[in-house]
């Protein structure tokens, strides 16, 4: 991309066309230090009581900067190269890392090991692009004692609180409120799709596991919505359009949120799967439409299910898994009390975590 001046009026050309930039829009980036606050970058002036009739009375490209005296008198310097990175509508950090596709066949993917300093590290920055890549990552060697998973959680962003509190315990007990809470087998599923909006990466940490079952199980959604849009196009596009009711009631609260099975973005891209079969209601639709709907769920459901998609394996005590809650299912196997104690700790964490983490590490390792 080119800057280019003509007649006091800025230009941007990107090699297929050259269109002028607003010279507002310039205004709003200057960045003196009486207009700009270098420490927090944020703005010293507030742009909406400008007056709207700004204009450039003088324009200059000097090597990296372009020079601008507006008619308020204001005068600026902007590096190019800033202005040029603006064009970029994509969020360049977190979008550029592709999503790999991965089914059963998955193997050799990367345990990373707790370590001293581990918060700051680049093994820290890697963890997070492995991540998006893959939707999970397992982290071995995590300390089990005091509720650590709340500052695992807090260390690398602000752990997200719910009516199940700060953290959970995810063991059998009395008279549960979720079958999560039984040794019951679980089937894939995505946690709390009733809730606005949805916590968007789960942790799970084992601090206990003598039983021989309790295996944990991931299946990716992503992958499943993009064989279904390509062999199922008709499902596919049922469960994008159709929002259903989640719910979830206990003797405190009553959480609702209507959402589709699979939901997408602005583009049609994959934004984000909910899944959990027990909690659904779909509104009453017409008949036609509700049998495609219930053909298209149950297609989805034997997917999802499939062991063609499904990882399984065991968590051991200190290991700790991060799950994306948006793309990923999880389930487990069941388990038998008498063998001994199964205990694993959960918590949530939204994306503003791992995101702004990983944009830190991106900018303290220069990569
Ligand atoms: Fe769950």
């Amino acid at each position: 991309m080119k800057i280019e001046l003509n007649q006091n009026k800025v230009f941007y050309n990107n090699g297929s066309e050259k269109k002028e930039i607003h010279p507002f829009w310039l205004r709003e980036r200057v960045n003196g230090e009486e207009y700009l606050d270098k420490g927090t970058q944020q703005r010293l002036f507030d742009p909406t009581s400008l007056s709207s009739d700004i204009s450039i009375n003088k324009a200059n490209i000097n090597e990296k900067y372009l020079e601008i005296d507006f008619n308020d008198g204001v005068t600026s310097k902007l590096e190019i190269d800033k202005i040029a990175l603006e064009f970029s509508k994509e969020d360049i950090i977190i979008k550029s890392i592709e999503k790999t596709k991965w089914d059963s066949r998955l193997k050799n993917i990367k345990n990373f090991q707790y370590q001293k300093d581990f918060y700051e590290s680049k093994e820290m920055h890697d963890l997070l692009v492995s991540f998006y890549q893959y939707g999970f990552v397992i982290i071995k060697n995590i300390p089990t004692s005091k509720n650590y998973i709340v500052e695992f959680a807090n260390s690398i962003g602000s752990v997200r609180r719910t009516n199940f509190g700060e953290y959970f315990n995810v063991k059998s007990k009395p008279e549960p409120n979720d079958l999560a809470y039984t040794s019951l087998a679980l089937a894939p599923h995505t946690d709390n799709p009733y809730r606005n909006p949805v916590p968007c990466i789960q942790l799970l940490h084992c601090i206990e596991s003598k039983v021989s079952g309790g295996l944990s199980s991931l299946v990716d959604g992503y992958t499943v919505t993009e064989e279904l849009k390509s062999k199922f196009p008709e499902f596919y596009n049922v469960l994008t359009e159709v929002k259903v009711r989640f719910r979830f009631v206990d003797k405190e609260v009553i959480l609702e949120n209507i959402s589709p099975l699979i939901e997408l973005n602005d583009d049609k891209s994959f934004k984000q799967v909910r899944f959990s079969p027990r909690l659904d209601y779909v509104p009453i639709l017409d008949k036609k439409k509700l049998d495609l709907y219930y053909q298209a769920r149950k297609k989805l459901s034997e997917m999802y299910n499939s062991e063609r998609y499904r990882i399984e394996f065991k968590l051991e005590p200190k290991d700790l898994i991060m799950m994306d809650n948006h793309r990923l299912l999880h389930g487990r196997t069941a388990y038998e009390t008498k063998e001994g104690e199964r205990f694993l700790q959960g918590c949530y964490i939204d994306f503003d975590s791992t995101e702004g983490k990983l944009r830190h590490l991106k900018r303290k390792f220069n990569l």
